[in-house]
């Protein structure tokens, strides 16, 4: 199969990664062809991104509801568009676990710190950079993995170093890591989306893959 991997893209907020995964689509022969966009927020940036690239999108309320009628809702809308594969970016709800068993190795997350740290429940968005400056570490970086039924844990499919500056601030701190992030998602959705062309199993991304990307700046 060599015709684009049909995906979503989930985002609760601004979504510049979904802009990121959008640009790369639109600006060489991805692998992967954004179909629908998904925000649990009528008033997600990401959605006026959607409406300015003709991508479907669609809000699906997670708020006072049970689990398994929101579940019901997203098979049923991921069904529809025909949805193969599924990118998180910067969605702060867990996914049902009907919706990961259905797409179980093809929903990737990014998350902005070095998984398994500074991951889990209530990690997300700055709270991760404070954590990491409250820690003392002096590296961070964005973390693609594969996504299940808890949060941050699936396998992890690249990460990218990136150091803590002395004086730094969550919100320093966050633009230098989404600087990254931009650079690495799509790059880790299209190799997931090659190996889903190639009905291989997806491996991680190392030193001798092709779209390896060495750490920028240059570690001292
Ligand atoms: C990104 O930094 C992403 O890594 C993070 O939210 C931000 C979304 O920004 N995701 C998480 O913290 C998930 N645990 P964006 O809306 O501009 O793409």
């Amino acid at each position: 199969m060599s015709r684009p991997v049909r995906a979503a893209v989930f985002a609760s907020g601004s979504g510049s990664n979904f802009q990121a995964l959008l640009d790369a689509e639109r600006g060489s022969s991805a692998p992967y062809e954004i179909v629908l966009l998904v925000s649990d927020r009528a008033s997600a940036g990401a959605i006026e991104r959607a409406g300015s690239h003709q991508v479907d999108s669609r809000v699906v309320s997670f708020r006072l509801r049970e689990m398994d009628e929101v579940d019901a809702e997203l098979v049923e809308a991921l069904e529809e568009a025909e949805v193969e594969v599924i990118f998180l970016a910067g969605f702060l709800r867990l996914v049902p676990p009907g919706v990961v068993q259905r797409w179980r190795g093809r929903i990737l997350n990014i998350h902005p710190a070095l998984l398994p740290a500074f991951g889990g429940k209530g990690m997300w968005g700055m709270h991760v950079h404070r954590a990491v400056l409250d820690a003392g570490a002096r590296l961070t970086g964005p973390t693609v993995h594969l996504v299940d039924e808890i949060y941050d844990r699936g396998a992890i499919l690249a990460q990218w170093p990136v150091p803590v500056l002395q004086g730094d601030t969550p919100e320093t701190l966050a633009a230098r890591v989404l600087e990254v992030e931009h650079r690495l998602y799509p790059r880790v959705a299209a190799h997931l989306c090659r190996a889903i062309q190639r009905n291989e199993k997806v491996r991680p991304l190392d030193a001798g893959a092709e779209a390896f990307i060495p750490t920028d700046p240059p570690l001292t």
